[in-house]
């Protein structure tokens, strides 16, 4: 049985980088995780007086679209060993069958499906043998689940990234880096129009309980941040 000071002492030693932190979800994993003892390292695309006033090391002009950004970061990053690595970045377009804009289809598969991968291969390697990865998707990429149609880019774009997730979790397995992805809940956000059954503080707070559980025996794992699995 841990000691509290133990416990204390092995949180500290968490490193967590989480991508896309200046406001909404991101920005209160990177709160929370900092209250929870880790050392957080956060990215913004502009700079933000906020994230600034939490006290943790950010690093801007992140932008998971661009290449240049995500080298921008991983050179920031040299000679740090990260434990966890949390991708958040992500945007909502609406397109429907009626009024389909296929600009905003491709704008939501740069974003959410190929940021996250880009983020993925470019810091990998800063990843210590063991660590964590956690991509913020949505229950809306989920086949299975769709019970109301439409949005077509946001649920392409998040099926595609829970296929890359799974993709992390065998290339990675060999390290023992453990992959998950994680729905937040309907979150009150900007992205949601501040509609939404939980706080960015609530559904935060469960999703860093997710990657705290997160082990090898789940790698791969589709979680709802209230611990449910979900359906592909
Ligand atoms: N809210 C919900 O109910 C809900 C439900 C399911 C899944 N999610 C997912 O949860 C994640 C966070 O959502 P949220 O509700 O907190 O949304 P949000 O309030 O709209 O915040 C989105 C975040 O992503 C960043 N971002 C957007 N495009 C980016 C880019 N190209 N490069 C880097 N960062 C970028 C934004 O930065 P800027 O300020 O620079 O734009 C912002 O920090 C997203 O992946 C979202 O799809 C949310």
């Amino acid at each position: 049985m841990l000691t509290p000071e133990a416990i204390a002492a092995s949180k500290d030693s968490i490193t967590t980088l989480v991508v896309g932190a200046n406001r909404g979800i991101g920005y209160e994993l990177a709160r929370q995780a900092k209250e929870r003892g880790q050392k957080v390292i956060a990215t913004t695309r502009t700079p933000s007086e906020e994230l600034n006033g939490l006290g943790v090391r950010v690093v801007e002009g992140v932008d998971v679209t661009k290449d240049d950004d995500v080298r921008h970061l991983d050179d920031s990053l040299e000679g740090v060993h990260l434990d966890r690595l949390i991708i958040n970045a992500g945007v909502l377009k609406r397109s429907s069958l009626t009024e389909p804009d296929f600009d905003a289809v491709l704008r939501q598969f740069q974003v959410n499906s190929m940021g996250p991968l880009r983020v993925a291969a470019a810091i990998h390697h800063r990843l210590r043998d063991g660590g964590k990865l956690a991509i913020l998707t949505s229950r809306m990429g989920s086949i299975a689940d769709n019970g109301s149609g439409g949005s077509y880019g946001y649920r392409m774009s998040k099926a595609a990234v829970n296929a890359v997730g799974m993709s992390l979790a065998r290339d990675l397995a060999d390290r023992s880096i453990a992959v998950a992805l994680l729905h937040p809940g309907y979150v009150k956000t900007d992205m949601t129009g501040n509609t939404g059954h939980v706080t960015p503080d609530e559904a935060a707070g469960m999703l860093l309980d997710r990657v705290d559980d997160l082990a090898m025996e789940k790698t791969g794992v589709f979680w709802h941040a209230n611990g449910e699995e979900l359906p592909w």
